[in-house]
Protein backbone atom coordinates (compact mmCIF):
# COMPACT_ATOMS: atom_id res chain seq x y z
CA UNK A 1 0.00 0.00 0.00
CA UNK A 2 1.07 3.66 -0.60
CA UNK A 3 4.30 4.55 -2.21
CA UNK A 4 5.07 6.27 -5.60
CA UNK A 5 4.43 3.17 -7.86
CA UNK A 6 0.79 2.91 -6.89
CA UNK A 7 0.18 6.27 -8.48
CA UNK A 8 1.35 4.58 -12.18
CA UNK A 9 -0.45 1.86 -13.74
CA UNK A 10 0.67 0.77 -17.67
CA UNK A 11 -2.67 -0.27 -19.04
CA UNK A 12 -4.45 2.93 -18.32
CA UNK A 13 -5.33 6.39 -20.02
CA UNK A 14 -3.52 9.70 -20.36
CA UNK A 15 -5.02 12.13 -18.12
CA UNK A 16 -4.47 14.63 -21.05
CA UNK A 17 -6.51 12.41 -23.22
CA UNK A 18 -9.80 12.75 -20.73
CA UNK A 19 -12.00 15.33 -22.05
CA UNK A 20 -12.55 18.26 -20.38
CA UNK A 21 -15.35 20.84 -19.90
CA UNK A 22 -15.27 24.47 -19.40
CA UNK A 23 -16.95 25.98 -16.54
CA UNK A 24 -17.43 29.85 -16.85
CA UNK A 25 -14.07 30.79 -15.03
CA UNK A 26 -12.12 29.23 -18.06
CA UNK A 27 -10.86 26.23 -15.73
CA UNK A 28 -11.25 23.07 -17.48
CA UNK A 29 -13.01 20.42 -15.51
CA UNK A 30 -12.33 16.74 -16.34
CA UNK A 31 -15.46 14.86 -18.37
CA UNK A 32 -15.74 11.96 -15.81
CA UNK A 33 -15.06 11.95 -12.31
CA UNK A 34 -15.22 8.79 -9.71
CA UNK A 35 -17.98 9.10 -7.65
CA UNK A 36 -17.04 8.13 -3.69
CA UNK A 37 -20.60 7.01 -2.21
CA UNK A 38 -19.79 3.78 -0.50
CA UNK A 39 -24.28 3.11 -0.68
CA UNK A 40 -23.43 1.51 3.04
CA UNK A 41 -21.90 -1.43 1.20
CA UNK A 42 -18.49 -0.65 0.90
CA UNK A 43 -16.45 0.74 3.55
CA UNK A 44 -14.60 4.44 3.68
CA UNK A 45 -10.90 1.91 3.47
CA UNK A 46 -12.66 0.17 -0.25
CA UNK A 47 -13.40 3.55 -1.49
CA UNK A 48 -10.24 5.32 -0.47
CA UNK A 49 -8.13 1.93 -2.37
CA UNK A 50 -10.75 2.49 -5.35
CA UNK A 51 -9.58 6.31 -5.39
CA UNK A 52 -5.76 5.15 -5.38
CA UNK A 53 -6.51 2.62 -8.46
CA UNK A 54 -8.59 5.15 -9.93
CA UNK A 55 -5.82 7.70 -9.86
CA UNK A 56 -3.47 5.01 -11.25
CA UNK A 57 -5.37 4.54 -14.18
CA UNK A 58 -5.96 8.44 -15.02
CA UNK A 59 -8.80 9.76 -13.02
CA UNK A 60 -8.06 13.45 -11.65
CA UNK A 61 -11.69 14.13 -10.68
CA UNK A 62 -12.94 12.71 -7.87
CA UNK A 63 -16.36 13.49 -6.25
CA UNK A 64 -16.56 13.45 -2.61
CA UNK A 65 -19.10 14.78 0.43
CA UNK A 66 -18.66 14.93 4.19
CA UNK A 67 -21.77 13.08 4.29
CA UNK A 68 -20.07 10.01 2.61
CA UNK A 69 -18.28 9.94 5.85
CA UNK A 70 -14.58 8.49 3.73
CA UNK A 71 -13.27 12.42 3.14
CA UNK A 72 -10.47 11.27 5.95
CA UNK A 73 -9.22 8.61 4.73
CA UNK A 74 -9.19 9.77 0.80
CA UNK A 75 -7.48 12.85 1.94
CA UNK A 76 -4.22 10.08 3.14
CA UNK A 77 -4.82 9.16 -0.58
CA UNK A 78 -4.45 11.97 -2.47
CA UNK A 79 -1.86 13.40 -0.27
CA UNK A 80 0.26 10.16 -1.39
CA UNK A 81 -0.72 10.73 -4.89
CA UNK A 82 0.68 14.57 -4.31
CA UNK A 83 3.84 13.27 -2.99
CA UNK A 84 4.44 11.12 -5.61
CA UNK A 85 4.44 14.02 -8.25
CA UNK A 86 1.02 14.32 -9.35
CA UNK A 87 0.59 18.22 -9.28
CA UNK A 88 -1.97 19.19 -7.18
CA UNK A 89 -3.54 21.90 -9.98
CA UNK A 90 -3.86 18.26 -12.14
CA UNK A 91 -6.78 16.97 -10.15
CA UNK A 92 -10.30 18.58 -9.70
CA UNK A 93 -11.85 17.99 -6.17
CA UNK A 94 -15.22 18.15 -5.30
CA UNK A 95 -16.99 17.93 -1.55
CA UNK A 96 -20.27 18.88 -0.47
CA UNK A 97 -21.72 20.93 2.39
CA UNK A 98 -24.36 18.75 4.47
CA UNK A 99 -27.51 19.76 5.01
CA UNK A 100 -27.01 19.78 9.04
CA UNK A 101 -24.41 22.64 8.19
CA UNK A 102 -26.51 25.68 6.99
CA UNK A 103 -26.43 28.04 9.93
CA UNK A 104 -24.66 30.67 10.10
CA UNK A 105 -21.34 30.44 10.52
CA UNK A 106 -21.71 26.78 10.06
CA UNK A 107 -20.19 26.46 6.30
CA UNK A 108 -16.88 27.80 6.82
CA UNK A 109 -16.69 25.10 9.55
CA UNK A 110 -17.62 22.27 7.65
CA UNK A 111 -15.49 23.76 4.43
CA UNK A 112 -12.55 23.53 6.57
CA UNK A 113 -13.42 20.32 8.26
CA UNK A 114 -13.52 18.98 4.38
CA UNK A 115 -10.01 20.70 3.53
CA UNK A 116 -8.65 19.13 7.19
CA UNK A 117 -9.47 15.91 6.31
CA UNK A 118 -9.03 15.98 2.42
CA UNK A 119 -5.26 17.35 3.45
CA UNK A 120 -5.52 19.97 1.04
CA UNK A 121 -5.83 23.70 0.65
CA UNK A 122 -8.82 24.20 -1.69
CA UNK A 123 -11.12 22.72 -2.58
CA UNK A 124 -12.22 22.80 -6.77
CA UNK A 125 -15.73 22.60 -6.49
CA UNK A 126 -17.90 23.11 -3.26
CA UNK A 127 -21.72 22.14 -3.71
CA UNK A 128 -24.39 22.72 -1.33
CA UNK A 129 -25.49 18.94 -1.37
CA UNK A 130 -29.44 19.70 -0.73
CA UNK A 131 -31.24 23.01 -1.09
CA UNK A 132 -32.90 21.94 2.39
CA UNK A 133 -31.38 22.30 5.91
CA UNK A 134 -33.25 19.17 7.14
CA UNK A 135 -31.19 16.96 9.12
CA UNK A 136 -31.08 13.29 9.03
CA UNK A 137 -29.08 10.88 10.03
CA UNK A 138 -26.75 8.67 7.85
CA UNK A 139 -28.51 5.73 7.07
CA UNK A 140 -31.94 6.72 8.66
CA UNK A 141 -35.09 5.14 7.27
CA UNK A 142 -37.36 6.34 4.58
CA UNK A 143 -39.99 6.92 6.81
CA UNK A 144 -38.50 8.93 8.97
CA UNK A 145 -38.90 12.88 9.26
CA UNK A 146 -37.60 15.56 11.00
CA UNK A 147 -40.13 17.55 12.68
CA UNK A 148 -38.10 20.74 12.12
CA UNK A 149 -38.30 19.76 8.31
CA UNK A 150 -39.68 22.88 6.36
CA UNK A 151 -39.42 23.17 2.58
CA UNK A 152 -37.49 25.42 0.55
CA UNK A 153 -36.84 29.30 1.48
CA UNK A 154 -35.43 31.15 -0.46
CA UNK A 155 -34.33 33.57 2.18
CA UNK A 156 -32.71 31.27 3.92
CA UNK A 157 -31.30 29.20 0.91
CA UNK A 158 -29.40 32.81 -0.04
CA UNK A 159 -27.37 32.74 3.63
CA UNK A 160 -26.19 29.74 3.05
CA UNK A 161 -25.21 30.78 -0.23
CA UNK A 162 -23.33 34.46 0.92
CA UNK A 163 -21.32 31.58 3.19
CA UNK A 164 -20.68 29.78 -0.05
CA UNK A 165 -19.67 32.83 -2.25
CA UNK A 166 -17.31 33.87 0.82
CA UNK A 167 -15.58 30.70 0.53
CA UNK A 168 -14.54 31.56 -2.68
CA UNK A 169 -13.59 35.11 -1.37
CA UNK A 170 -11.30 33.42 1.06
CA UNK A 171 -9.52 31.35 -1.57
CA UNK A 172 -10.87 28.33 -0.03
CA UNK A 173 -13.04 27.23 -2.95
CA UNK A 174 -11.98 28.29 -6.37
CA UNK A 175 -16.07 27.43 -7.91
CA UNK A 176 -19.12 27.08 -5.97
CA UNK A 177 -22.42 25.02 -7.34
CA UNK A 178 -25.81 23.33 -6.40
CA UNK A 179 -26.75 19.97 -6.25
CA UNK A 180 -31.02 18.60 -6.56
CA UNK A 181 -32.06 21.91 -7.39
CA UNK A 182 -34.73 22.79 -9.78
CA UNK A 183 -35.25 25.56 -12.39
CA UNK A 184 -37.89 27.78 -10.25
CA UNK A 185 -35.13 27.41 -7.73
CA UNK A 186 -32.19 27.85 -9.84
CA UNK A 187 -33.89 30.73 -11.51
CA UNK A 188 -33.99 32.76 -8.09
CA UNK A 189 -30.46 31.63 -7.41
CA UNK A 190 -29.23 33.25 -10.30
CA UNK A 191 -31.28 36.41 -9.79
CA UNK A 192 -29.89 37.27 -6.24
CA UNK A 193 -25.95 35.51 -6.52
CA UNK A 194 -23.32 37.50 -6.56
CA UNK A 195 -20.61 34.67 -8.01
CA UNK A 196 -23.37 32.57 -9.69
CA UNK A 197 -23.03 28.47 -9.45
CA UNK A 198 -20.27 26.94 -11.99
CA UNK A 199 -22.13 23.31 -11.81
CA UNK A 200 -25.16 21.47 -11.03
CA UNK A 201 -25.01 18.13 -9.97
CA UNK A 202 -28.06 16.63 -10.58
CA UNK A 203 -29.43 13.18 -11.06
CA UNK A 204 -28.51 11.73 -14.88
CA UNK A 205 -29.05 8.28 -16.40
CA UNK A 206 -30.64 7.31 -19.63
CA UNK A 207 -33.72 5.95 -17.81
CA UNK A 208 -34.04 10.57 -15.97
CA UNK A 209 -32.57 12.58 -18.50
CA UNK A 210 -34.55 15.29 -17.00
CA UNK A 211 -34.40 17.41 -20.36
CA UNK A 212 -35.53 20.59 -19.37
CA UNK A 213 -33.39 21.07 -16.51
CA UNK A 214 -30.44 20.11 -18.39
CA UNK A 215 -30.94 22.47 -21.14
CA UNK A 216 -32.16 25.19 -18.45
CA UNK A 217 -28.36 24.71 -16.74
CA UNK A 218 -26.24 24.28 -20.08
CA UNK A 219 -27.89 27.79 -21.35
CA UNK A 220 -26.97 29.39 -18.34
CA UNK A 221 -23.57 28.78 -18.75
CA UNK A 222 -23.59 25.91 -15.61
CA UNK A 223 -21.68 22.87 -16.35
CA UNK A 224 -24.22 19.60 -15.04
CA UNK A 225 -22.37 16.87 -13.07
CA UNK A 226 -24.57 13.79 -13.49
CA UNK A 227 -24.96 11.57 -10.61
CA UNK A 228 -26.02 7.72 -10.84
CA UNK A 229 -25.01 7.62 -14.09
CA UNK A 230 -25.68 4.22 -14.21
CA UNK A 231 -28.83 4.15 -12.58
CA UNK A 232 -27.19 3.20 -9.31
CA UNK A 233 -27.87 -0.61 -8.77
CA UNK A 234 -25.89 -0.86 -5.38
CA UNK A 235 -27.68 2.58 -4.16
CA UNK A 236 -29.23 1.90 -0.62
CA UNK A 237 -32.58 -0.22 -0.07
CA UNK A 238 -34.05 2.50 1.60
CA UNK A 239 -33.90 4.33 -2.35
CA UNK A 240 -35.38 1.57 -3.71
CA UNK A 241 -38.99 1.56 -4.87
CA UNK A 242 -40.95 -1.06 -6.71
CA UNK A 243 -41.76 1.55 -10.06
CA UNK A 244 -37.84 2.24 -10.30
CA UNK A 245 -36.94 0.76 -14.06
CA UNK A 246 -32.89 -0.47 -14.07
CA UNK A 247 -31.13 1.04 -16.99
CA UNK A 248 -28.64 -1.25 -17.24
CA UNK A 249 -31.20 -3.87 -18.40
CA UNK A 250 -32.95 -1.92 -21.02
CA UNK A 251 -33.13 -3.73 -24.09
CA UNK A 252 -31.77 -0.36 -26.03
CA UNK A 253 -28.62 -0.52 -23.73
CA UNK A 254 -27.95 -4.00 -23.76
CA UNK A 255 -28.05 -4.41 -27.30
CA UNK A 256 -25.64 -1.72 -28.10
CA UNK A 257 -23.46 -3.06 -25.39
CA UNK A 258 -23.60 -6.25 -27.31
CA UNK A 259 -22.30 -4.36 -30.50
CA UNK A 260 -19.97 -2.46 -28.66
CA UNK A 261 -18.58 -5.10 -26.28
CA UNK A 262 -18.95 -3.58 -23.15
CA UNK A 263 -21.02 -4.13 -20.36
CA UNK A 264 -24.47 -1.92 -20.45
CA UNK A 265 -22.82 0.31 -17.49
CA UNK A 266 -19.92 1.55 -20.20
CA UNK A 267 -22.66 2.43 -22.77
CA UNK A 268 -24.43 4.60 -19.82
CA UNK A 269 -20.83 6.53 -19.40
CA UNK A 270 -20.68 6.64 -22.83
CA UNK A 271 -23.70 8.83 -23.36
CA UNK A 272 -23.79 10.59 -20.85
CA UNK A 273 -20.03 11.88 -21.81
CA UNK A 274 -21.17 12.61 -25.38
CA UNK A 275 -24.42 14.38 -24.56
CA UNK A 276 -22.37 17.29 -22.36
CA UNK A 277 -22.88 15.98 -18.59
CA UNK A 278 -19.97 15.11 -16.34
CA UNK A 279 -20.96 11.68 -15.50
CA UNK A 280 -19.15 10.41 -11.85
CA UNK A 281 -19.75 7.16 -11.90
CA UNK A 282 -18.66 4.85 -8.59
CA UNK A 283 -17.00 1.61 -8.45
CA UNK A 284 -14.05 -0.14 -5.93
CA UNK A 285 -13.58 -2.44 -8.66
CA UNK A 286 -10.26 -1.54 -11.17
CA UNK A 287 -12.17 -3.21 -13.99
CA UNK A 288 -15.13 -1.07 -13.70
CA UNK A 289 -13.52 2.21 -13.07
CA UNK A 290 -11.35 1.52 -15.94
CA UNK A 291 -13.41 0.30 -18.42
CA UNK A 292 -15.70 3.22 -17.33
CA UNK A 293 -12.93 5.27 -18.36
CA UNK A 294 -12.01 4.08 -21.18
CA UNK A 295 -15.29 3.63 -21.95
CA UNK A 296 -14.82 8.08 -22.15
CA UNK A 297 -12.48 7.88 -24.50
CA UNK A 298 -12.74 5.26 -27.05
CA UNK A 299 -15.02 3.96 -29.37
CA UNK A 300 -17.67 6.74 -29.15
CA UNK A 301 -21.62 5.88 -29.95
CA UNK A 302 -22.79 6.64 -33.39
CA UNK A 303 -25.43 9.51 -33.89
CA UNK A 304 -28.32 6.69 -34.33
CA UNK A 305 -27.25 4.95 -31.03
CA UNK A 306 -27.12 8.83 -29.25
CA UNK A 307 -31.08 8.88 -30.81
CA UNK A 308 -31.89 5.40 -29.55
CA UNK A 309 -30.95 6.12 -26.18
CA UNK A 310 -32.68 9.67 -25.90
CA UNK A 311 -35.92 7.82 -26.82
CA UNK A 312 -35.68 5.58 -23.51
CA UNK A 313 -36.51 8.41 -20.84
CA UNK A 314 -38.77 6.95 -18.67
CA UNK A 315 -38.33 10.07 -16.33
CA UNK A 316 -37.84 7.50 -13.45
CA UNK A 317 -35.79 9.66 -10.78
CA UNK A 318 -34.06 6.95 -8.53
CA UNK A 319 -33.16 9.82 -5.33
CA UNK A 320 -36.47 10.80 -4.48
CA UNK A 321 -35.78 12.58 -1.35
CA UNK A 322 -38.43 11.12 0.92
CA UNK A 323 -36.46 11.62 4.11
CA UNK A 324 -36.60 15.13 3.82
CA UNK A 325 -40.22 15.89 3.74
CA UNK A 326 -41.70 18.42 5.93
CA UNK A 327 -44.79 17.97 7.71
CA UNK A 328 -48.22 18.46 5.34
CA UNK A 329 -46.11 17.91 2.00
CA UNK A 330 -47.74 15.24 -0.35
CA UNK A 331 -45.24 13.31 -1.36
CA UNK A 332 -41.55 13.16 -2.32
CA UNK A 333 -42.62 15.21 -5.74
CA UNK A 334 -42.92 18.08 -3.79
CA UNK A 335 -39.41 18.39 -3.23
CA UNK A 336 -39.09 18.81 -6.91
CA UNK A 337 -41.26 22.01 -7.39
CA UNK A 338 -44.27 19.91 -9.44
CA UNK A 339 -45.67 22.29 -12.52
CA UNK A 340 -42.54 24.28 -12.09
CA UNK A 341 -43.69 25.65 -8.54
CA UNK A 342 -42.21 25.89 -5.30
CA UNK A 343 -44.58 24.72 -2.15
CA UNK A 344 -45.45 27.79 0.15
CA UNK A 345 -43.30 29.89 -2.55
N1 LIG B 1 -25.25 15.03 -5.22
C1 LIG B 1 -25.97 14.03 -4.78
O1 LIG B 1 -26.99 14.20 -4.07
C2 LIG B 1 -25.57 12.62 -5.12
C3 LIG B 1 -26.51 11.58 -4.98
C4 LIG B 1 -26.12 10.30 -5.33
C5 LIG B 1 -24.83 10.06 -5.79
N2 LIG B 1 -23.91 11.07 -5.89
C6 LIG B 1 -22.54 10.85 -6.39
O2 LIG B 1 -22.63 10.13 -7.63
C7 LIG B 1 -21.81 8.96 -7.55
C8 LIG B 1 -22.34 7.88 -8.46
O3 LIG B 1 -23.66 7.48 -8.10
P1 LIG B 1 -23.96 6.04 -7.50
O4 LIG B 1 -22.72 5.54 -6.84
O5 LIG B 1 -25.18 6.12 -6.68
O6 LIG B 1 -24.37 5.17 -8.78
P2 LIG B 1 -23.75 4.73 -10.18
O7 LIG B 1 -22.42 5.31 -10.39
O8 LIG B 1 -24.82 4.98 -11.18
O9 LIG B 1 -23.66 3.16 -9.99
C9 LIG B 1 -22.60 2.57 -9.27
C10 LIG B 1 -22.64 1.05 -9.41
O10 LIG B 1 -22.63 0.69 -10.79
C11 LIG B 1 -21.87 -0.48 -10.98
N3 LIG B 1 -20.85 -0.23 -12.02
C12 LIG B 1 -20.04 0.85 -12.13
N4 LIG B 1 -19.26 0.71 -13.22
C13 LIG B 1 -19.56 -0.47 -13.78
C14 LIG B 1 -19.06 -1.17 -14.91
N5 LIG B 1 -18.14 -0.67 -15.72
N6 LIG B 1 -19.60 -2.39 -15.17
C15 LIG B 1 -20.55 -2.91 -14.38
N7 LIG B 1 -21.06 -2.31 -13.31
C16 LIG B 1 -20.57 -1.09 -13.00
C17 LIG B 1 -21.20 -0.83 -9.68
O11 LIG B 1 -21.83 -2.00 -9.19
P3 LIG B 1 -20.98 -3.20 -8.48
O12 LIG B 1 -20.37 -2.57 -7.27
O13 LIG B 1 -22.03 -4.23 -8.19
O14 LIG B 1 -19.96 -3.65 -9.46
C18 LIG B 1 -21.45 0.38 -8.79
O15 LIG B 1 -21.72 0.03 -7.44
C19 LIG B 1 -21.81 8.63 -6.05
O16 LIG B 1 -20.80 7.72 -5.71
C20 LIG B 1 -21.66 10.00 -5.47
O17 LIG B 1 -20.31 10.43 -5.52
C21 LIG B 1 -24.29 12.36 -5.57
Amino acid sequence: MGGINTFRAGDGVDPDQVPKRRVYTGAQIPAIGLGTFGSDRFSGEQVAEAVRGAIAVGYRHIDCAAVYGNEHLIGAVLQEAIQSGIKREEFWITSKLWNDMHGDGDVLLACAKSLKDLRLDYLDLYLVHWPFPNYHPPGASVDSRDPHARPYIHEEFMKVWRQMERLVEMGLVKHIGTSNMTIPKLKLLLRDAKIKPACNEMELHPHFQQPELFKFVVENGIVPIGFCPIGSPNRPDRDKTETDTVDIEDPVIVEIARRHQVHPAVICVKWAVQRGQVPIPFSIHRHEYLSNLLGAVTDPLTDEEMEAIAAIDKNCRLIKGQVFLWEGAKGWEDLWDPDGIIPGW
